[in-house]
């Protein structure tokens, strides 16, 4: 090598020589490997020229002729198989190809949405979630398309240097407000550099919302226990101290510490009872009960409390058994909370009627019971009607406490429906009086018609 040539070879970085020699010998090592490949057919061939030769007289310089010429073709044409014969560089191509439509069935069964990028960023391909994540997501655009949080651009950008995955956290506002962790990983092996990029994303909003809901839970309890506490401390206090031989304040006091600690025990029975059905969520439940005799059971322990309001109660019934997969103390369990907030919130002396409707079968959904709790108090306004189902959610809170609410009826009530399959729905005007609708889905298994009962 000339002096020249040597100075350029040392200015070459190590791993370009080693590319330089590779491109130059793969030729070589392609001939080779397709010489092994055919050696036996060549010998064949080269015998049978070498006998005809001998035996039929051909000329020798046809037999070589024909011999060179066949090793040429074993050469020169082109193979179909040939990525299978070759080891190595020559086979990579499609390894890689294999290796990417492997990537492509992997990302497109994970539930969470994955984006694989070029270097440069651009999308090479998405899963059905990312898709379903992004409306404006093509394979060709710029991920900036779709998300533009810098902190993830640079965490993009930086990938095929940094060598390791990361994870950015981010808040979109359009088209929902959602809080997003996306972990940017460079698919690069050891200290290669400049592969493509994965993206997994993942959606925090939901794990967020139930962690702020328990922590609003505990606070909420705590603070509905910590307030008959605090009054029944003081009256004790009171009775220790300043009224210990008071028999006037005593007699004052003790109905009034009575009734807080008998709201305690609602809100700790309250409390038990919605850490029950909860418990029971995902459990089904798989006895056969007639809504006829829900009806008339929850009749039965309502109307001591009816006649102590001077409310006009008037129950329907189903004209024929009723029958649906439940919980027939669970079901009851939501007819007293339903009338008891229709006694509690309407005005004395009113109305509360329950109505009983069967709603038959439509094209592929089954038949359905409805039955709707209906009086004629003060109503409620709209923008409370998403929310009355929230657990201590009240429209008057003063009101609601005064009348021994303890804000988790209706709660109990969802809970209960949805662990039945079943709906509820609210409607109601300021003024007009609120209907509360159960639905329920008829059981399959229904019994046959043994007529109509009154109520
Ligand atoms: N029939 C109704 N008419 C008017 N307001 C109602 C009616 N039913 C419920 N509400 C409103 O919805 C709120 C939530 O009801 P929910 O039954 O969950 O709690 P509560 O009645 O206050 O307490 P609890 O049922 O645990 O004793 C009530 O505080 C009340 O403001
Ligand atoms: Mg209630």
């Amino acid at each position: 090598m000339s002096d020249q040539a040597e100075q350029v070879a040392r200015a070459l970085p190590p791993r370009l020589l080693e590319r330089i020699g590779a491109a130059v010998m793969r030729p070589f090592r392609e001939v080779a490997a397709r010489l092994k490949a055919s050696l036996w057919l060549i010998v064949a061939v080269g015998v049978i020229m070498a006998s005809l030769v001998l035996i039929a007289g051909l000329s020798k310089t046809f037999a070589l002729i024909g011999v060179v010429s066949f090793v040429a073709s074993v050469v020169l044409l082109p193979r179909p198989d040939a990525e299978h014969a070759l080891p190595g560089a020559l086979a990579r191509p499609a390894a890689t190809a294999r290796t990417a439509s492997a990537m492509h069935v992997m990302a497109d069964a994970l539930p969470d949405p994955v984006i694989l990028l070029n270097p440069a960023g651009h999308v090479l391909f998405c899963n059905a979630p990312a898709r379903g994540l992004f409306a404006s997501l093509r394979e060709g655009s710029h991920i900036s398309s779709v998300i533009r949080t810098p902190e993830f651009l640079d965490a993009v950008s930086g990938a095929p240097d940094r060598g390791r995955a990361v994870t950015v956290t981010y808040a979109e506002r359009v088209p929902v407000g959602r809080r997003m962790a996306a972990t940017v990983a460079p698919l690069t092996r050891g200290t290669e550099r400049g592969g493509n990029i994965l993206v997994l994303l993942r959606d925090l909003t939901e794990g967020e919302r139930i962690n702020q809901m328990r922590a609003d839970f505990i606070a909420n309890a705590s603070h509905e226990l910590r307030t008959p506490l605090a009054s029944l401390r003081g009256f004790i206090e009171t009775l220790q101290g300043t009224a210990k031989d008071d028999s006037g304040a005593r007699e004052r006091f003790l109905p009034i510490m009575a009734e807080q600690a008998s709201r305690m025990t609602r809100l700790i029975d309250a409390l038990l009872s919605l850490s029950r059905v909860e418990m029971n969520a995902h459990v089904p439940p798989s006895d056969l009960v007639d809504l006829n005799d829900v009806l008339n059971h929850a009749k039965d322990t309502l109307d001591p409390l009816v006649r102590e309001t001077a409310f006009r109660f008037d129950v329907g019934r189903f004209p024929r058994p009723a029958i649906v997969r439940g919980d027939r103390d669970e079901l009851v369990q939501v007819l007293q909370n339903l009338v008891q907030n229709a006694l509690k919130y309407g005005d004395k002396g009113g109305q509360v009627r329950i109505e009983a409707k069967h709603i038959p079968s439509l094209g592929r959904q089954g038949g359905r019971y409805a039955i709707a709790v209906i009086d004629n108090g003060p109503g409620i306004a709209p923008e409370h009607l998403p929310r009355l189902t929230e657990r201590f959610y009240r429209v008057d809170v003063a009101s609601s406490r005064e009348k021994g609410g303890t804000g988790l009826g209706l709660a109990i009530v969802k809970h209960i429906l949805n662990r039945h399959k079943g709906e509820l729905a609210i409607a109601s005007m300021p003024g007009k009086g609120s209907t509360f609708t159960i639905m329920l889905n008829e059981a399959r298994a229904s019994q046959p018609d043994k007529g109509a009962a009154t109520g």
